[in-house]
């Protein structure tokens, strides 16, 4: 096969270990900055050309496309798709995935449970909208925060309250939701490709935080999933319309809660806490007769 990678930087860990599994498997791969492929669309086809070459002959795309492209990183996902090239993550399905309020929707009306989440506009209705909530602790959310920035827990009513309205005056879109206590700062990261979870890991959060995230000090190890976390996992990704995807749970006391379904999961964490070859398990997927 001729896969092309999009991805900004082929020396990140992510791109190279699929460039490194996709060569050991017997394809020609190319890494492919989204920014710099260019396309034209017309009546009588697709075209789409890179550094002032054609593009052509891709068998499939994987798509690698950082949040902060996502817009132009979709749109030359799509070309890939018109012309008739096969991608693990359709661009439908990575711009919905980045709409994390729209997910969450979309999740909720097929059954699948995550921490009760409230959102609005209007200054005036912040009494309202915690009321919706429920009792304190909350967590806030902001939409444009990654790695656990912007994820803050609020124990009181009055901090939740005060909380909002900073964030209010400085124009920011946040969700609040309530706080899992008994996850004890723990998270559970499922990396689905295809029909199954391939790998899982749970992570772990500093002392005296309640964030997960890696980046935030957090560390990692491999988990057994129960039965019910695989499904959940599964049917996650599968709303969201994802080949590939890494699905964050909560552990619960009512079950497995989804935090978030990611689009472009990082490698690194997960290979080195599971030891499990992620890079060539997608490249595996990706074969014909394996989709
Ligand atoms: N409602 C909640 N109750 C308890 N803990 C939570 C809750 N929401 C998030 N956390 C903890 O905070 C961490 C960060 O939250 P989240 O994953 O939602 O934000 P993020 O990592 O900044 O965003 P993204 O995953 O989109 O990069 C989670 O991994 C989890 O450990
Ligand atoms: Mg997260």
């Amino acid at each position: 096969m001729k896969i092309a990678i999009l991805s900004r930087n082929a020396s990140l860990y992510s791109t190279s270990r699929l460039v490194e599994a996709a060569r050991v498997r017997g394809h020609a791969v190319r890494v492919l900055d989204p920014l710099r492929c260019y396309m034209r669309i017309s009546r009588s086809g697709f075209d789409m050309h890179y550094k002032g070459r054609p593009l052509h002959g891709f068998d499939a795309v994987i798509p690698r496309i950082g949040s902060s492209i996502t817009f132009y990183g979709t749109a030359v996902l799509r070309q890939f798709e018109m012309m008739g090239v096969y991608t693990p993550n359709c661009s439908d399905a990575v711009l919905r995935s980045r709409d994390k309020l729209r997910s969450l929707q979309l999740l909720a009306r097929q059954g699948i449970d995550l921490p009760m989440t409230v959102f609005g506009d209007y200054p005036d209705d912040t009494t309202d909208l915690l009321q919706m909530l429920g009792e304190p602790p909350h967590v806030i959310k902001l939409n444009e925060g990654t790695q656990g920035q912007g994820v803050l827990l609020a124990e009181k009513r009055s901090s939740s309250q005060g909380m909002i309205e900073a964030f209010r005056g400085l124009y920011a879109n946040f969700v609040v939701q309530e706080f899992i206590g008994e996850a004890g700062g723990g998270d559970v990261r499922c990396f689905v490709i295809g029909d199954r979870v391939a790998a899982a890991m749970h992570r772990q959060a500093q002392d005296g935080d309640f964030r997960a995230n890696l980046h935030r000090g957090g560390t990692a190890s491999a988990v057994t999933l129960t039965e019910q976390e695989i499904e959940v996992a599964l049917r996650a990704a599968s709303i969201m319309g994802l080949g590939i995807a890494g699905v964050d749970l909560l552990r619960s006391n009512r079950g497995p809660l989804v935090l978030e379904v990611n689009a472009s999961p990082g490698l690194e964490g997960i290979e080195e806490a599971t030891g499990i070859d992620i890079a060539s398990a997608i490249i595996a997927h990706i074969e014909p007769g394996q989709r």
